[in-house]
């Protein structure tokens, strides 16, 4: 087999855990593919990707909104989270020359990383009501899913406008929230899942949490996309009540899963993939 080279773009880049969670699976399979992790400032990201020599890439901060406009194409999803995490260099024959031209195509896995996430927990998202705090590019990710999935979605953001926006932007049909009474009254909405987008309760800040634990009950499902700590306060409070929680972790492991799908048409070995994450993690 014609071994493929792959990466992850972004700056800085050094303590990526994609790379790592890539090559566990190259070598689980017994593929000769690799997988880097490429440092690339923003002023060299237009001719890194016009003259690349990998088969595929995944972008990471800051690089996934930028990158859009040095591509061919975009896929819909992506366009509407407005940001690109996986690109994919598909060769276009061209007549008479050994040469081969390629396609540069755009795409955006977290919205699959999330549903595969809740999937894998036999969680089916469709007439649920789903609680999304914030509304920033994780958010945007998530409230896509949420929508090809038919949740009811109920929204808040600490800045409401961006809320009223988003919902207007990805016409979500949202209950819009005020974020001051949702943090500060017992009075969250009916909410079977609850889904935290905001970087709250991530390290170095662990002692935070988007909702207070006496606003939580039993019956709700919180998923926080924070997985730095693995065990966040938003989650260890849900689980000491009782709730059913997933992780971030999840997510990431899910949205690499899929750029592999799209690159490989392969279907990747979840379980090494999360092992290695957190391996990575606990270190
Ligand atoms: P990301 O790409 O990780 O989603 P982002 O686009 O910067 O990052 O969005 C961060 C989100 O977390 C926003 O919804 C932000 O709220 P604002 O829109 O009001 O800025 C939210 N957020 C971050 N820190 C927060 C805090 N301390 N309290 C409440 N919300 C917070």
């Amino acid at each position: 087999m014609q071994p493929k080279k792959f990466g992850v773009i972004g700056h800085p880049i050094a303590h990526s855990l994609s790379k790592p969670m890539h090559e566990a699976v190259f070598k689980k399979l017994n593929l000769p593919h690799t997988y880097d992790a490429i440092d690339v400032i923003p002023e060299n990201l237009k001719q890194f990707i016009e003259t690349t020599d990998y088969d595929g890439l995944n972008v990471t901060i800051p690089h996934k909104v930028e990158v859009m406009k040095h591509l061919d194409e975009i896929k819909n999803e992506a366009k509407q989270i407005q940001a690109v995490n996986t690109i994919s260099f598909s060769q276009l024959p061209t007549p008479n020359s050994q040469l081969q031209q390629s396609k540069i195509v755009g795409d955006n896995t977290d919205w699959v990383g999330f549903q595969e996430s809740l999937k894998e927990e036999g969680i089916n998202l469709q007439n649920k009501n789903v609680l999304v705090i914030g509304a920033g590019g994780v958010s945007r990710a998530i409230l896509v899913s949420l929508k090809n999935n038919n949740a009811n979605i109920i929204l808040t953001n600490r800045t409401k406008q961006k809320a009223i926006n988003l919902n207007q932007q990805l016409n979500l049909n949202a209950k819009i929230i005020d974020y001051q009474e949702l943090t500060t009254k017992n009075q969250l909405p009916e909410a079977d899942i609850i889904v935290n987008t905001t970087s709250i309760g991530m390290h170095p800040n662990t002692e935070q949490s988007p909702i207070p634990k006496e606003f939580l009950k039993p019956n709700h499902i919180i998923f926080d996309a924070v997985y730095n700590p693995l065990k966040t306060k938003l989650i260890k409070d849900a689980e000491s009540i009782g709730c059913k929680t997933i992780s971030g972790v999840n997510m990431l492991v899910h949205q690499g899963a899929q750029s592999l799908r799209i690159w490989l048409g392969i279907n990747p070995p979840i379980e090494i993939m999360k092992k290695e994450v957190l391996k990575k993690l606990n270190n």
